[in-house]
């Protein structure tokens, strides 16, 4: 593998195919000791065509393995998104009284998008897809797919969330092959730029309380997201085995990235309850330009595994915050670390740091800055990617308009921006940089920024900049990461 990953670009700890096309994360599941990663797949081209599910499994979220394609087109069309889940009690008498893997997906043919469903009895390293496919024949909607089942346990029964145009179905079941349609939500709530797609729900605690849980309900859109393109927006409410209800005025759009790499999240079915976490992950790209980035031979990586949580902020409202897992510290090296020291124009701190996979972790204070941050992936041409902070206007930001390669699509250059105030005067970020990625976390998770760039291999330099004044560092540790594949 080692000459293999070295290509210009290649992610060196994100997800990827070895060649070939990828979009969304299709059919996540903790099954047996592993994760499965399942995606759509394009085996035989780099551009988006006929899909597949491509297969792969890992014991950490960080190290994958390659596994055989699992789903390929057949006579009801190709293999859309869709998710899987472990059959516990054989409810689908699949599996002789044992438990077993059951995947739901779309299948779609000539426009006519229905869903179906396969089992695996031997880890998910086989499928049988079952014989009375489809299990949902179309109602007579166009845009009718992304199947993401749960089980729901206060009803006792399999939950089914998808998407249909404008809006989101809720179906149940009691066996997985036969699905009574339950309620609908959407048309009047949230933004609706682009057509709906690939919804995943769940129920997590608030501020890890469990006598205080909320449902999330995640809903990704074509188009029209905060950063132009494809993004997700994410619903917080209640979710009784029949009705979503919305807990925030239907106009309130709430975004779940800030960047514009960060579409079709689907999180982990049946992590142990011990473990309790929901780790999800997505496509790190954009419809806008997905064909077009310029990566060989694969096209598109996945982001980093992230934890996701619920907390309720000083205002009193309950939002979704992401951290990445904590298995990813098990990829740094050494450290370059700075603590309780000012910094100002005059003296970039990081002048003697050469990083292009790493993760950074600070905490700044503007003292008398107008505004600070870093320089990632910075070349002496001037290449650089931004991520900055305006202290007056509490605005955090990412410019990736210098970053490398942009000029294959007209939609790539540009600056994504949130408003975010410090945490006791403080501004934590945490990023994580590889070959064509940034991903920023600030203030454990608040707000992500989640981007593509395309730097040359030789920008490596990494810039701590201060405008107008003086920062404190409190804190900034800059770990190098080991690579995945070697
Ligand atoms: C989202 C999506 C899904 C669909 C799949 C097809 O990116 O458009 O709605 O199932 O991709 O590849």
């Amino acid at each position: 593998k080692t000459t293999y990953y070295s290509e210009t670009y290649r992610p060196q700890f994100h997800f990827t195919p070895e060649a070939n096309w990828m979009n969304d994360p299709n059919g996540m599941v903790y099954y047996a000791g592993e994760y499965h990663l399942f995606y759509q797949y394009h085996p035989h081209g780099d551009t988006w065509g006929p899909m597949h599910w491509g297969h792969a499994v890992s014991k950490d979220m960080v190290h994958w393995e390659h596994l055989p394609i699992a789903f390929e087109p057949d006579e009801l069309g190709m293999i859309f998104s869709g998710s899987a889940v472990v059959d516990w009690n054989d409810t689908t008498g699949f599996f002789n009284g044992k438990d077993g893997l059951v995947a739901m997906f779309t299948h779609a043919n000539d426009g006519l998008q229905r869903q179906s469903i396969a089992y695996s009895k031997d880890k998910g390293r086989t499928w049988e897809k079952y014989e009375w496919n489809p299990v949902i024949e179309n109602p007579g909607i166009k845009d009718f797919r992304d199947p993401k089942v749960l089980w729901h346990e206060e009803t006792n029964k399999w939950v089914m969330v998808l998407a249909a145009g404008q809006k989101v179905m809720f179906y149940s079941s009691p066996n997985l092959k036969e699905w009574d349609f339950l309620s609908e939500f959407g048309l009047e709530d949230g933004a609706h730029g682009g057509v709906w797609e690939c919804p995943d729900l769940f129920q997590l605690p608030v501020d890890g309380n469990h006598d205080n849980k909320r449902w999330v309900l995640q809903v990704d859109l074509g188009d029209g997201a905060i950063a132009g393109g494809s993004g997700g927006q994410y619903f917080i409410g209640e979710f009784d085995g029949i009705t979503f209800t919305n807990e925030n005025a239907p106009s309130e759009v709430l975004w779940v990235d800030y960047g514009k790499d960060f579409y079709a999240a689907q999180s982990f079915s049946d992590v142990s309850e011990e473990d309790g976490r929901r780790v999800w992950l997505a496509w790190m790209s954009n419809w806008k330009y997905a064909n077009e980035v310029p990566t060989n031979p694969w096209r598109s990586a996945m982001s980093i595994p992230r934890q996701v949580e619920l907390i309720e902020n000083k205002k009193g409202q309950i939002k979704l915050i992401q951290k990445p897992v904590v298995e990813l510290e098990g990829l740094r090296q050494k450290v370059k670390e700075i603590k309780n020291e000012v910094a100002c124009a005059e003296r970039n701190l990081l002048s003697d740091v050469q990083a292009d996979v790493f993760e950074l972790v600070a905490e700044l204070e503007d003292v008398t800055a107008t505004e600070f941050g870093l320089k990632v992936r910075k070349s002496t041409e001037g290449q650089e990617t931004t991520i900055g902070y305006e202290v007056k206007s509490e605005t955090l930001f990412v410019d990736r308009t210098h970053s490398g390669e942009s000029d294959f699509s007209e939609e790539f250059s540009g600056r994504h921006s949130v408003q975010i105030a410090k945490k006791d005067g403080k501004l934590q970020l945490r990023m994580f940089v590889d070959r064509s990625s940034v991903e920023v976390f600030a203030n454990e998770g608040e707000a992500v920024f989640t981007n593509l760039i395309f730097p040359d291999e030789e920008s490596k330099g990494l810039e701590l900049y201060v405008v107008g004044g003086e920062i404190r560092v409190h804190s900034l540790v800059i770990y190098p990461l080991t690579t995945t594949w070697r």
